[in-house]
């Protein structure tokens, strides 16, 4: 049976054998009851590697990122995130309909960063018209701006911002270990003086369900109520911190592969005449690519999806699925079991599509 190429997403990925002898063989307890081996050690586990207090496990990065902003800001309050921020296109609005929180959107620029002026612009001033700007919220890596790493110095002084004007900042880090990698950094180095992060086990780290918020010992006393209230607190979390902490231990170097199979598939594409890539933008592994306007090979596929309506829209060619985000723009994102082979397959599929 020929393998399906399946670059739409890090998310699709499936445990390991390895992983899944790990998940059957996991001690367990109730983790409501704080008694699940597992999930204590996981929680330890990231909070030291985040270099904060203390972790909780959450179901999805969108419930870390949800309980997280409700820790931080009160309802009435505004917090400030980028247009293309993952927490204010695709988490259904649930700060503003859970939290009550405000949302003051700011340009993302092309490698994920808000304007540092236009941050400080934003804040509100004390005044019975304004909604108290509360916290500040930014992506790394920034999944619809290039899967763009934010470097160290960006974050350290958006702190300083949040912190000069009583205000928190969060890091949705989704894809934190895909930043440290592509920067050669160590992921603490990432969030100095932040007031919490997220990171999903279930994205690059391959693990099936699962992500870390991490921050203080107050912080995640706060977040651990707000789990329970939105139904996340999990009893036998322990099978899916088991394959967690298997993540952790294993799977980094993943990363740092699938960042090359990026980079080889980026520069494929710009081979491609009718398809169009920024090299430059290729940090991590998440790409984008465009049809090249004007040129007759790029048009037939874009003729060919022309009539869709909703987006994301998932293309299937020959066994390699991808997505189209918005017309003639074009999502690929490697992972865990996409190999080099994989790759050049769909360099061929690509090259046929436009021809
Ligand atoms: C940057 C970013 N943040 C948060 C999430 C949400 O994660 P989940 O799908 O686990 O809710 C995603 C999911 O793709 C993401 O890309």
């Amino acid at each position: 049976m020929n393998k399906i190429i399946d670059l739409r997403s890090d998310t699709v990925t499936l445990p390991s054998d390895e992983m899944r002898k790990t998940i059957a063989s996991a001690k367990l307890g109730d983790d409501v009851f704080s008694e699940d081996p597992c999930v204590n050690k996981l929680e330890q586990k990231a909070a030291l590697i985040m270099g904060k207090e203390r972790g909780l496990l959450v179901p999805s990065g969108t419930m870390g990122n949800l309980v997280s902003i409700l820790v931080h800001c009160q309802r009435g309050t505004e917090i400030i995130l980028g247009d293309k921020a993952h927490t204010f296109v695709y988490e259904a609005g649930g700060i503003s309909a859970f939290g009550g929180v405000h949302s003051r959107q700011l340009t993302n620029q092309t490698d994920g960063t808000i304007d540092i002026d236009e941050i400080k612009s934003a804040i509100r001033m004390d005044n019975d018209h304004f909604p108290k700007t509360s916290a500040i919220t930014l992506e790394n890596t920034h999944n619809l701006c290039n899967g763009s790493p934010l470097l160290p110095d960006y974050i350290k002084d958006v702190a300083q911002i949040a912190h000069d004007n009583d205000m928190k900042l969060h890091i949705d880090g989704a894809r934190i270990f895909n930043a440290a990698v592509a920067l050669d950094v160590d992921v603490k180095d990432l969030l100095t003086n932040t007031d919490s992060v997220t990171f999903c086990l279930s994205k690059g780290l391959a693990a099936p369900i699962g992500s870390v918020i991490c921050g203080s010992k107050e912080f995640i006393y706060h977040a651990r109520r707000n789990r329970k209230a939105l139904g996340g607190g999990m009893r036998q979390g322990g099978i899916i911190a088991a394959a967690g902490i298997y993540s952790l231990d294993n799977m980094l170097d993943q990363i740092k592969e699938d960042h090359e199979n990026a980079q080889r598939l980026a520069e494929g594409i710009n081979k491609i005449e009718g398809l169009w890539i920024d090299l430059e933008n290729i940090k991590t592994n998440i790409l984008y690519f465009d049809i090249e306007k004007g040129k007759d090979r790029g048009e037939k596929l874009a003729r060919q999806t022309k009539n869709i309506e909703i987006y994301p829209f998932e293309i299937v060619q020959d066994n390699v699925h991808f997505f189209e985000s918005r017309p003639g723009h074009f999502r690929l994102v490697t992972h865990y079991g996409i190999t080099r082979d994989d790759i050049e397959k769909t360099l061929g599929v690509l090259d046929n599509m436009v021809n």
